[in-house]
C-alpha cells in the first residue's frame, strides 16, 4: 500500500527544494559504497546522482509506475548503467533483496509512514555488517514550503529512536539546508 501523504508536487518544484549531490555527500554516499538501495525513488531526484557516486549497483524501488518510468528515462538520457529500477510495494513485499547484500540504504522523505520501524528493519536486514542507512526528512517546522502534516512528520529524534529499535547504532545527525 502506498504510504500516507507520499504524493509529489511537479518535478520542477520538488527538485528546487534540494541540492542532491551536496546532500548525498553529506549523507556519506561515495565510491566506497558499492551496492545501495533506495526506498521510494520518486522522480529519481537522488537516484541518478547517487548511482553516479557509488561504485556498484543501485536498486531503486517505487510503487508508482509513472515514477519508475521517469527515473528510468533520466537514467537512459544520461547513460547511467548501474541502476536497477523496480516497480514494487516494499511495504507489502519488502525489497526482495538478499540479506546482507547492500552497503547503503536510502530512506529519503519517506519515514512519515504508518510503521517506520518495519521499513527500517527491512533496510537493516539487507545491509552488510557495518552498512549505513541515510534518512532525510523535512524539518519539523511549520514554515517549510512542503512536507507531511505536522501530526505525522517525524522529528530527527523520532528517526533515531526508530532506527535504534530496528537494530541500527551510531546515529549521526546533520542539517541539509534549507529544509531537511
Ligand atoms: C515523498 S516521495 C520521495 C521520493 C524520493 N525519495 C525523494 O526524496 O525525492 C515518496 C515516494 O515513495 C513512493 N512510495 C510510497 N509508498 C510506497 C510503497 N509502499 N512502496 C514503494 N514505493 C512507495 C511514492 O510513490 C513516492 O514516489
Amino acid at each position: 500500500m502506498k504510504i500516507r501523504d507520499s504524493g509529489m508536487p511537479e518535478k520542477e518544484m520538488w527538485e528546487n527544494f534540494f541540492n542532491p549531490q551536496a546532500a548525498l555527500r553529506i549523507m556519506g554516499l561515495d565510491k566506497d559504497v558499492s551496492n545501495a538501495v533506495e526506498f521510494g525513488c520518486g522522480y529519481g531526484t537522488f537516484t541518478i546522482p547517487a548511482a553516479k557516486m557509488i561504485s556498484g549497483k543501485l536498486f531503486a524501488f517505487d510503487i508508482e509506475p509513472e515514477m519508475i518510468e521517469m527515473t528510468k528515462y533520466e537514467a537512459v538520457k544520461i547513460g547511467v548503467m548501474n541502476l536497477k529500477v523496480g516497480l514494487r510495494d516494499f511495504m507489502a513485499d519488502g525489497t526482495g533483496l538478499p540479506s546482507e547484500s547492500v552497503d547503503y540504504a536510502m530512506l529519503f522523505n519517506i519515514l512519515h509512514l504508518e510503521n517506520p520501524v518495519s521499513l527500517l528493519r527491512e533496510a537493516n536486514r539487507i545491509l552488510v555488517e557495518g552498512g549505513k542507512a541515510g534518512i532525510i526528512h523535512w524539518n519539523y517546522d511549520l514554515s517549510t514550503p512542503r512536507g507531511p502534516s505536522m501530526d505525522i512528520r517525524p522529528k530527527p529524534e523520532d528517526c533515531i529512536k526508530w532506527a535504534k529499535s530496528a537494530g541500527f547504532s551510531s546515529p549521526a545527525r546533520c542539517d541539509l539546508k534549507p529544509y531537511h
